[in-house]
């Protein structure tokens, strides 16, 4: 059986000396020295300079929306993962949906531009699949209309963009580690910030609240990452580029061995050091995305329909029209498998099952 994606784990040696650790500080949470080496490791090796590692990527964007006082309506984007617009309405504020481009598939800025009230407070924009979304004009927009920028950049580990970290962007960037992401640590997640202000609030919200023992800065949730979470990353980490290397050998075999014949895949923008974090093809007709989904499934191949439905459809938003892009998109993509030691010959029976 080949799934969408196979969870990377690192030689057990590895885990096992930082479990060792474990054993012997008995810290298995709060702030313990794994989750402290993880940060300074991820700072290094992302080139930024406020990160702080949280139980998921879904809290992380709440914990954004929170710390940058966001209330009334945030513009975002119709075609991510469902947590990008739940957050937004978890956090009692208005997701108004701009549509996207339908090379990239991440926000139209001049979508956005229309979407803009005098009640939105900032643009929630996802750089869907690490493919950077035109950050250029949504900081021009931003700053003319005195929006705050969130970028949920969940798929972006690692991706550079004009030779600088992707994360650089936006007041805040938000990442997940979840097991199903290139690197990972189970569960878990990181908030970057560019305000050290901004950092500091999304720090004590992310714990309870706590300045110290009996005291208190404010209102905070738990949002923390435990040290067995962080002995999984810290574990990963050294393998990063290698793993991203298979990556792009078994994104460069399906550029040569896919027809791409009823079906296209996005445009990366152009500037960007991609990570190879999926492998999505659109297709013309979704009838010809059914059939070829169920000829997967009989050769016992998973793939998954990233992201379906267009968020705009969610039962606890307002629909609204105009979303074209984004709906014929949902309805038409198929995201192949793809993961660091997919084999030739597998990829082979894939690409032979997806071209007739
Ligand atoms: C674009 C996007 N945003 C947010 C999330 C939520 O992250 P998590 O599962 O770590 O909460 C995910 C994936 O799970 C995602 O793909």
């Amino acid at each position: 059986m080949i799934n969408v994606t196979k969870t990377y784990l690192p030689p057990r040696k590895n885990y096992d000396e930082l479990l060792d650790e474990l054993w012997s500080s008995r810290i298995l949470t709060n702030r313990g020295d794994l989750v402290q080496r993880l940060e300074e490791q991820l700072k290094q090796y992302l080139g930024i300079d406020h990160l702080l590692c949280v139980g998921n990527g879904t809290v992380a964007i709440q914990l954004a929306i929170r710390a940058l006082g966001l209330s009334g309506e945030i513009v975002t984007t119709p075609f991510s993962y469902v947590a990008t617009t739940s957050s937004v309405v978890w956090e009692n504020c208005i997701p108004v949906f701009a549509d996207i481009e339908s090379d990239t598939l991440t926000i139209d800025p001049n979508r956005v531009e229309e979407a803009v009230t005098d009640r939105t407070s900032a643009i929630l924009a996802t750089h869907v699949f690490g493919n950077p979304c035109d950050v250029d004009a949504i900081e021009d927009i931003a700053k003319r209309h005195g929006l705050r920028v969130i970028y949920d950049a969940a798929h972006c580990f690692g991706v550079k963009y004009r030779d600088e970290s992707m994360l650089t962007w936006g007041d805040v960037s938000t990442l997940s580690f979840h097991a199903t992401k290139l690197f990972h640590t189970g569960e878990g997640g990181a908030v970057v910030c560019r305000d050290p202000e901004v950092a500091k609030r999304v720090y004590y919200m992310h714990n309870f609240g706590h300045r110290g023992p009996e005291d208190f800065q404010g209102l905070g949730i738990n949002g923390k990452m435990s040290e067995l979470q962080a002995a999984m990353g810290l574990a990963i980490l050294p393998f990063i580029d290698k793993i991203i290397g298979a990556r792009r050998i078994v994104t460069e075999r399906y550029d040569e061995m896919l027809s791409f014949i009823g079906f296209s895949k996005p445009a990366i923008r152009e500037g960007t050091e991609w990570n190879f974090a999926y492998y999505p093809v659109i297709f013309e007709r979704s009838t010809d995305l059914e059939e070829c989904i169920a000829r997967l499934n009989s050769a016992d191949v998973f793939p998954r329909r990233y992201f379906y439905p267009s968020l705009d459809s969610l039962p606890y938003v307002s629909a609204r029209a105009g979303l074209p892009v984004s709906k014929r998109v949902a309805d038409n993509i198929l995201c192949l498998p793809l993961f660091h030691d997919l084999a030739e010959s597998d990829q082979q029976l894939i690409c032979r099952t997806v071209n007739c």
